[in-house]
């Protein structure tokens, strides 16, 4: 089969399509043949080096396909999302064991665009308990995870503040986090932060929160943690909840799953695709990524 393999930490031309044998399903995973495949920002952040991860041979973790084995017989044909923690998502085949049956009338590509950060999204809109009236600020809107979180948080009744560059974003105040000062300029009062970009700043934020105020830190946009101490929360009664790792991700992402692909069913969610690019294509695909000049999710398909 053709797979992307990793040569090294660096540019996207470090990720090159080779012939690899198909991948050999372990007890309790199912073999995919693999229909379309994420490509989210923190993979363009693996490569280079930015994010510490290791070099998997094989890249990628979040695909979608139709089953083609399984221990269980009725699986086998079903359309199915699954996220692969060592890698190999961005391959004709992969083996899974973790995956989420996909309904029907969603396609491969909304699938994939949507079963992990959708259910991120939903994950952390649980955690956060955001209450009708509420003012939640929503980091990075223009990302898959953050339009998630906009879309979920409006529906809970909340004023949703979010950064995203160029306007990309459908929010009550819509500010530019390409602006290094635009802490500053948002608004007092806020509930809720979905802090996804981090960095030596982000304290900054902490007079612009209400009483009692959740900071939800789950991202790393910038490349950095969040730099906030206990200082910044003490005197305002803030909490900082973390939410990573695997219990977040392992249990309570995977336990979202089946309730995200079911809104992106029901219409609730609208999954955005930028560009859509063969997988011989993987090094244009990452330079599209990270360049952050479209809106939406940057798709492979093998
Ligand atoms: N904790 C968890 O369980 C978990 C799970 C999955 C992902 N994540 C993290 O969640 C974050 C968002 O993921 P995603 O899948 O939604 O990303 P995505 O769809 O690939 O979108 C990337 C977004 O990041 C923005 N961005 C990139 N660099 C930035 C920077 N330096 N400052 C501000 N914004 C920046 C871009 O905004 P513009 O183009 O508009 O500037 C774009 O909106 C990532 O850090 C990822 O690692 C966490």
């Amino acid at each position: 089969m053709r797979a992307v393999v990793q040569h090294g930490t660096g540019g996207p031309e470090v990720l090159k399509v080779e012939e690899r044998p198909v991948p050999e399903r372990g007890e309790g995973e199912v073999l995919i043949r693999v229909e379309a495949i994420s490509v989210p920002f923190y993979e363009t952040q693996l490569r280079s080096g930015m994010l510490p991860g290791g070099e998997p041979s094989l890249f990628g973790h979040e695909a979608v396909g139709v089953v083609v084995e399984a221990d269980d017989e009725n699986l086998v044909g079903r359309r199915v999302a699954s996220m692969s923690y060592v890698g190999g998502a961005y391959a004709e085949f992969v083996a899974a064991s973790q995956y989420t049956v996909v309904p029907e009338q969603v396609s491969a590509e909304n699938a994939v665009a949507a079963a992990v950060p959708a259910a991120v999204a939903v994950a952390l809109v649980r955690t956060a308990g955001i209450v009708d009236g509420e003012t939640v600020l929503v980091e990075a809107a223009s990302g898959s995870i953050g339009g998630y979180l906009t879309r979920l948080a409006k529906d809970r009744g909340a004023r949703v503040v979010a950064t995203a560059g160029h306007g990309k974003a459908a929010a009550d105040v819509v500010l530019d986090h390409r602006d290094p000062d635009w802490r500053a300029k948002a608004p007092d009062g806020i509930n809720v932060v979905f802090e996804s970009i981090g960095g030596l700043r982000a304290a900054e934020l902490v007079p612009k929160l209400a009483p009692r105020g959740r900071i939800l830190a789950y991202g790393l946009l910038s490349g950095e943690f969040p730099v906030i101490t206990v200082a910044d929360l003490i005197s305002r009664g803030l909490t900082l909840i973390g939410f990573g790792g695997p219990d977040a991700y392992g249990k309570d992402v995977a336990a979202a799953r089946d309730e995200a692909l079911s809104l992106v069913a029901d219409g609730t969610l609208t999954p955005v695709i930028d560009r859509t690019y063969a997988l011989e294509d993987v090094v244009e695909a990452h330079a599209r990524a990270e360049s952050r000049e479209g809106v939406g999710k940057v798709l492979l398909v093998p």
